[in-house]
């Protein structure tokens, strides 16, 4: 039996005999930062529910990631194609959106997920070290493209009473204990505060949409395997310097850092980006994926 819902038009809010993965089929999704582990990971991830993808990437660096992973999801039988733009200026992010319009169609879901450390300066550093260019610089990357995407996304979602609004933030913002670090994170005051500016936009946009099928959301991981945030993370904790070349392979007392004994597989966030996108009555969430390393609110 379905029970059918006055702001469901698309029969997306489900009774638990449906198998609410089905309705993803054909929708659109805009992954920023789909170069990187966790947006190349969702992308595969929503890819094998039928969703199209628009693979976003910040330069020709990272053309070749891009181009493969088109080519990988378009043999799962669904459309995909590569935009390149560098989201630290508000023009090329609105030139990315209308790209996508043009060739895909409007985003029914945005995952909002691109992000840059800038300056690692760890929780000892001094804040002088941190220039005000450098904060504003971290800031229009990592929380004001972020707003520009969801502004320029969200009318169209209220307009078909469907959407998904979801964005990845860090444990460096969450609202928690750390027993080791401290709350704020390990790369430094820009970055921290720009990944908590997500949070109030998540609340604001999730109260004022979400009677009309959009939903808004957070995922905060934490210490992910083998990309370069985490490994300047971890440097940090461990030692109070970078040292890639060292976290390339962490050592098991690394791993024993993290309450479960190991690190993060993009898939696991992937995951709960699959969740966001399908559960329609889950909204307003900041939910932490970090081995157990805070505690507390989801
Ligand atoms: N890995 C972790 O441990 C961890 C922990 C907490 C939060 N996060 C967050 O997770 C998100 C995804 O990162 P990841 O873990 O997948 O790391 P990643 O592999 O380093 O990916 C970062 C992504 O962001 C893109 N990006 C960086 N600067 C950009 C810019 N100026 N304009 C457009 N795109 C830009 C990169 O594009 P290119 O490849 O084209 O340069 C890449 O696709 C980020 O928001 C990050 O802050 C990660």
């Amino acid at each position: 039996m379905r029970i059918m819902y006055k702001e469901d038009p698309f029969n997306l809010l489900t009774t638990c005999n449906d198998n609410m993965n089905d309705n993803l089929k054909g929708k659109i999704v805009l992954i920023t930062g789909c170069s990187g582990g966790i947006g190349r990971a969702s992308a595969r991830a929503l890819a094998k529910l039928g969703c199209t993808i628009a693979v976003h990437h910040s330069s020709s660096s990272s053309k070749q990631t891009a181009d493969t992973l088109v080519d990988e999801v378009t043999e799962l039988g669904v459309r995909a194609k590569a935009f390149e733009a560098d989201l630290s200026t508000y023009a090329a992010t609105d030139n990315l959106y209308n790209q996508v319009i043009s060739e895909l169609g409007h985003p029914d879901i945005l995952f909002s997920n691109h992000g840059a450390t800038g300056k690692v300066i760890g929780p000892n550093g001094n804040i002088e070290d941190i220039s005000v260019e450098m904060f504003e610089d971290i800031w229009r990357v990592n929380a004001g493209t972020h707003f520009r995407l969801a502004q320029l996304c969200a009318p169209h979602m209220e307009k078909q009473g469907w959407g998904r609004l979801i964005f990845t933030s860090s444990v460096a913002a969450k609202l928690t204990k750390w027993d080791t670090t401290g709350t704020g994170g390990v790369i430094g005051p820009h970055y921290a505060s720009s990944k908590s500016a997500l949070h109030g936009l998540v609340h604001w946009l999730s109260l004022r949409y979400c009677k009309h099928g959009v939903t808004a959301n957070a995922i905060s991981p934490a210490l992910i395997e083998g990309m370069a945030v985490y490994t300047e993370m971890l440097s940090f904790m461990l030692m109070g310097i970078p040292d890639t070349a060292m976290m390339a392979n962490p050592s098991p007392e690394a791993r024993s850092k993290i309450p479960v004994g190991r690190l993060g597989k993009p898939d696991e966030i992937a995951s709960i980006v699959v969740l966001c996108a399908t559960n329609g009555y889950m909204t307003n969430k900041v939910i932490a994926a970090d081995g157990g390393w805070t505690s507390g609110a989801m």
